[in-house]
């Protein structure tokens, strides 16, 4: 099956060749990102976009000196909000409304869901919750990626406080998750190349009830 191809294909690369990801390629990364599922549908988060290399070199010391970071074509950084407020959800019942050409007040039942969900929920809570919904984002990216052929390093492996300083998330009231560095495996370099996947075994991941 073609999605076990592109999922075996796949590894966190540890050494990219500084190759560009075509425009083509990335376009459609990012839709599969968009298209990714999400509590509520809420989307609690912005995608940050890195090409530039000066930005670049300076996020590497960040991410402890990896060097996919400035071996990348772009770097993706997950960035999710720090709380929900109203007027978050209310832009988002202005967005279904708006597609699927429903009135406001059709939504009150779905916006009170939300509300509701959310005030037995502490500022910290809501941004754990938000940072689950990037997890979702990065595990379709990765999927995405590895069907595009496109290589990836999914990265925990960095200061988010300093990144969210070096970027000025605070402000935007958002905070860094995840970083997604893309671009081509060196395979001269990379010393996981050939190295086989270690899974636990299906018989003991998946358990019959
Ligand atoms: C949330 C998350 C964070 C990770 N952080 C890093 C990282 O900072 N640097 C790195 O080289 N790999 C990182 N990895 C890669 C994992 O080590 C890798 O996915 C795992 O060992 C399984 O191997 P595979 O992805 O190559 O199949 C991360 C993976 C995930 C899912």
């Amino acid at each position: 099956m073609s999605i076990i191809n592109s999922l075996s294909w796949r590894y966190a690369v540890k050494r990219m060749n500084g190759n560009k990801v075509s425009q083509d390629k990335l376009d459609t990364l990012l839709d599969a990102i968009t298209l990714s599922a999400s509590g509520f549908g809420l989307q609690p988060y912005q995608i940050f976009m890195v090409e530039d290399a000066d930005l670049k070199a300076k996020i590497q010391p960040i991410a402890y000196g990896q060097p996919q970071i400035v071996e990348s074509s772009h770097l993706l950084i997950f960035a999710a909000w720090n709380e929900v407020t109203e007027a978050q959800i209310d832009a988002y019942m202005n967005l279904i409304a708006e597609t699927r050409g429903m009135s406001i007040s059709d939504l009150g039942d779905f916006k009170g869901a939300i509300a509701g969900s959310m005030k037995y929920k502490s500022k910290e809570q809501q941004a754990e919750w938000a940072d689950r919904q990037v997890y979702l984002a990065m595990g379709n990216a990765l999927a995405a990626a590895a069907e595009l052929r496109i290589d990836t390093t999914p990265m925990e492996g960095f200061i988010p406080a300093k990144l969210d300083e070096l970027l000025g998330l605070e402000a935007k009231g958002l905070h860094s998750v995840l970083i997604l560095a893309i671009g081509e495996r060196d395979e001269a370099t990379d010393y996981m190349v050939n190295v086989k996947k270690v899974r636990t075994p299906k018989s003991e991941l998946f358990v019959q009830l």
